[in-house]
Order: C-alpha cells, then structure tokens, then sequence
C-alpha cells in the first residue's frame, strides 16, 4: 500500500454524518497497512484525487464506529450513480468549491446501498442487528464503496424479504427521483409522454411505473446504441438523440420527464402541448441554471409549466418497496462487479455504456 496516499486520503476522510445526529468517530489512525481486515478494519474504495475512475483504490482502512442514533451496516451491494461520478471527475469544476478545491474531501464515495444492520448505537430504535436494509446516502455522508458504513438511521428503510442486495442497492436514488419527477409532473394516465436519457437508471424506473398509471405509447430518447434496449423497456418508440432533437419533433407531449436537460427552456416549451409539463431532474449546468431562472416566466408565457426535481432523498421509499412487492417496479441491472473492480464499474459507467444500472457487491 502506498502509505503517504492512504494517509493523506484518511486526512479527508469523510465524516459520517446524520442531518442533526452527532458525527460518527473514525477510529485512530493504525500505523502501518492492515491487510486483511480484522474487527477494526475494512475494504475500502478510496478516491485518491479527481481525474478517472482508477483514482478509485482498493484499501484497508479503520471500521467506521456508529455515534448515537446511527446504524453499522455491512454493505453487500452499492449502486454507482451520476454524483458519484460527478465526484471522481470533480467537474463542473465549480463544484470543487464545496468538494475540495486541490482534492476531494470526499473520499468513500457510493450513495445507493444495500446491507444488513451489524451495529445499532443508543437512540436506535427502528432497527436490529440482522436487518437487511436499503437507503441513499447522497444527505447522509455517502460511503457506499467500502465494507461497512456507519451512518443516521433514518437513511434506511427494511428491505422486503423477496428483495435481493443487488436490486435493492439499484433502486434508492433513481426510484425517488423518477417518482418526484412524475409527481411534480402531475402524470395522468392519459398523458402523452415522453422522457429523455431514457436508458438510464432514472428513466429505466419512470417508464415502468407511467405504465402502471396507465400511460401509454411512451417516446423515449436516448443514444442510438440503447435503442432495443428502450424497446425492452417497453417504450413505445425509441429515438436517438445524435439524430432526433426531440424539442423539434412535430408533435406535442403532455409531460416530457428529463435526465439531461441540455436546451433552453423555450425548447423544452415548444414541444409541450397547452397545459403540457416539463420536469427535470438533471442536465448539464447551463440548461439547469436557464430553467431555475427562466423556467417560469417561459411557463407562464406559454401555458404550460417547467420545473427541476430537487430531490428528497428516500422520501418515497415505502412506496418503492410497495411498488417492488406488486412486481411493478423492477430495476434493470446494467452490470454488477465485486467492489475491487470499482474503478471500472465507474469508468464503464461514465462513459455512458450503462443500460439501466451498474451495481458492485461485496462479500
Ligand atoms: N434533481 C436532483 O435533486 C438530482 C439528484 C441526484 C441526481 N440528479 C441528476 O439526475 C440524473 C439521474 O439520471 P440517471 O440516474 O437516469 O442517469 P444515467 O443513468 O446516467 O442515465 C442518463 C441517460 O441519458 C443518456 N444521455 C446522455 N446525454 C444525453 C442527451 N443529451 N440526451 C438524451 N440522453 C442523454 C445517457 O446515455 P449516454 O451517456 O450513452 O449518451 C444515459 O443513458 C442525473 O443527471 C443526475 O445528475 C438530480
């Protein structure tokens, strides 16, 4: 292990936190490598600088202890998502700012997990040791991509037992997002709707629960390679977005669900029919900024309404696991690698090859 590395990246590593919960405590530093792990050490992904996904490195580092109120979960599955991504990168580089200018300050990344309780601190009363669990991480201090993870309670909800680690680990995050994207936009089962970046875990979710509500002839759009995929998926029509810009096609959606907004909101406008809604849930900086500041007056202007998902994580989660249960909602699962092969689990995933989810587990 290169010691110097491994201790600068524990300098920054990050502090578990609760939203209002004290702070869990790392243990001391050991002095030398602990490989393999013992009862106070773990596996984990440690994010060694921005740049690519091999800044990810396997090491062996102190066990997180859980402070009141949190929970000790062994992960057995973790799911890889746009922020963690965002944060390997370290792009937009604004976003150093809040990462860590010269370095991230966040070191264990993995906000998607799936696990059972080892641990319960005082305070604890909503779980027992032997719970298998799922939650998103993204408000509770991330940590995924490590063996264990100690972290507020209330990140996490029970797992149903016909669950399996890696669908659970695929749902938390996209399955919250799609469900807020298609409240905010109001979904009724006669809406004609379209949604972009369709293929990936957000979209793979929305289409599978708008059919539910009895939506039909779903457009989605996505990059031509996942075409059949989109099919599968049971869009209606497929269209590649290097070929078709979607905010020019001749016809009207009632809603139109977005993964990545790249245009201006009079674009997204045009394609909407009267009353029509256009919610997004992510999207590159520029497009983003223009819908926060014009997204409105454009509303207003044309009849119709363009909002962002700031997303509430885990609010919807008793509904995912409810939709889960009655086989309405199935995560697509992309790929699933051991932990020590993360870095290219997330390589893979930042070049966009991922068809709905890309998974790692850990034994
Ligand atoms: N609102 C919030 O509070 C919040 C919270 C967390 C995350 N987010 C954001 O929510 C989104 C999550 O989406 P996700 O999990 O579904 O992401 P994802 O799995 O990466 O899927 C996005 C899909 O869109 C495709 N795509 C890329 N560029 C496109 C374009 N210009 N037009 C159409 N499709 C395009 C990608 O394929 P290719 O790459 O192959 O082209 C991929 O299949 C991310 O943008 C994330 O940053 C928002």
């Amino acid at each position: 292990m290169d010691w110097s590395t491994s201790r600068a990246a524990w300098a920054d590593a990050p502090v578990v936190t609760g939203t209002d919960r004290p702070i869990a405590k790392l243990p001391t530093m050991p002095t030398a490598s602990t490989t393999p792990t013992d009862a106070h050490s773990m596996r984990a992904a440690i994010l060694t600088g921005y740049g690519d996904a091999d800044k990810l490195q396997m090491r062996t580092v102190p066990r997180p202890t859980p402070a009141a109120g949190q929970v000790l979960v062994r992960v057995r599955a973790a799911g890889v998502n746009d922020w963690d991504w965002g944060l390997v990168t370290g792009m937009p580089r604004i976003s150093r700012l809040f990462q860590g200018l010269s370095r991230p300050r966040r070191t264990i990344l993995g906000l998607d997990v799936a696990g059972e309780v080892t641990d319960v601190a005082p305070g604890v009363t909503r779980f027992r040791r032997g719970d298998r669990v799922l939650g998103d991480l993204s408000s509770h201090g991330f940590g995924g991509f490590a063996e264990f993870v100690a972290t507020d309670d209330r990140a996490f909800t029970r797992m149903p037992d016909t669950m399996s680690f890696t669908d659970a680990a695929a749902l938390p995050h996209a399955a919250n997002l799609a469900l807020q994207a298609l409240t905010l936009a109001d979904l009724k089962p006669h809406d004609r709707l379209l949604i972009n970046g369709a293929g990936g875990g957000v979209g793979s979710l929305a289409v599978q629960i708008a059919t539910h509500r009895g939506v039909t002839d779903i457009v989605g759009v996505d990059h031509a390679s996942k075409l059949d995929f989109l099919r599968e998926l049971g869009f209606a029509r497929a269209l590649d977005y290097t070929a078709t810009d979607f905010t020019r096609l001749p016809e009207k959606f009632d809603v139109v669900i977005d993964a990545k907004s790249t245009r201006s909101p009079s674009s997204y406008a045009r394609v909407l029919a009267p009353g029509g809604r256009y919610v997004t849930v992510g999207g590159n900086a520029g497009s983003l900024l223009g819908l926060a500041v014009w997204g409105r007056l454009v509303g207003r202007r044309t009849g119709t309404r363009l909002s962002l998902v700031m997303l509430k994580a885990n609010a919807e989660m008793d509904a995912v696991v409810e939709l889960y249960n009655s086989a309405v909602l199935r995560p697509r699962i992309d790929s699933v690698r051991p932990l020590a092969q993360i870095a290219d689990a997330v390589a893979r995933f930042g070049r966009g090859e991922h068809r709905g989810k890309v998974v790692v587990e850990i034994d």
